[in-house]
């Protein structure tokens, strides 16, 4: 059996009661912290920036795995590896010059993934995928907590498999939006090893139990 892994999204915490939301995903069976960086010009939704994800590195235990929404990421690759970043995510289409953006990354000495939006094709990745450590596909449109999730999805995560496979690659296929109990184990039979899930988790009754029923689901 493949490693599967949980990363709920910070997004959907409650701001108010951020430690408590962190130390919640720090005694549950979650696998890493994903957290959304969007700047109101990629993405029509502006979420937090750097002094937060300081704090939440504070308390963080797990891998904290780094979603950038935002224009010219490049600017910021140290900024975000400074501040603790384990991976970090730039989109496709904010990436001019995306091998060299991959190499700025793992020059930081952190991991480095690739986020497709809805409209984007796998096989645009082709040529860079022995350079990426995680494809993230999106699988509702960024900027948003709380969408639905959009059926496309599981046809670009086996099309995805292909091409990791074809190339012997060792990349990790990254699910984000609309995840839940109900899509959970397709995903991961169609391929996917990494599913973020923000609503479903924090929005639910018993986060903890959420989070242990998504992992007995995908074990
Ligand atoms: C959306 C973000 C997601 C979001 C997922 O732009 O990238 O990580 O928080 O939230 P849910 O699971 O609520 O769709
Ligand atoms: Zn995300």
């Amino acid at each position: 059996m493949k490693p599967t892994y949980i990363a709920p999204s910070v997004l959907a915490a409650d701001f108010a009661n951020l430690e408590r939301d962190i130390k919640m995903v720090n005694n549950s069976k979650a696998d890493w912290f994903h957290i959304d960086i969007m700047d109101g010009l990629f993405v029509p939704n502006i979420s937090f920036g750097m002094p937060v994800l300081e704090a939440i590195t504070k308390h963080a235990k797990k891998t904290i795995d780094v979603h950038l929404m935002i224009v010219d990421p490049d600017r910021y690759i140290d900024t975000f590896a400074k501040l603790g970043s384990n991976h970090l995510t730039v989109h496709y289409e904010a990436c001019t010059h995306l091998h060299r953006t991959l190499q700025a990354i793992k020059a930081a000495g952190i991991k480095a993934g690739v986020a497709l939006n809805p409209h984007t094709p796998v096989s645009l990745l082709k040529d860079v995928i022995n350079d990426i450590d995680q494809v993230l596909i999106m699988s509702v449109n960024p900027g948003f907590g709380g969408q639905s999730f959009i059926d496309n999805t599981y046809k670009k995560i086996r099309e995805l498999k292909e091409i990791i496979m074809t190339h012997n690659a060792n990349t990790l296929i990254e699910i984000d939006g609309g995840v839940t109990n109900k899509n959970a184990k397709e995903l991961i039979d169609c391929g996917a090893d990494i599913l973020v899930a923000g609503s479903y988790i924090f929005k639910s009754e018993d986060p903890t139990e959420t989070i242990s029923n998504l992992k007995a689901i995908i074990s």
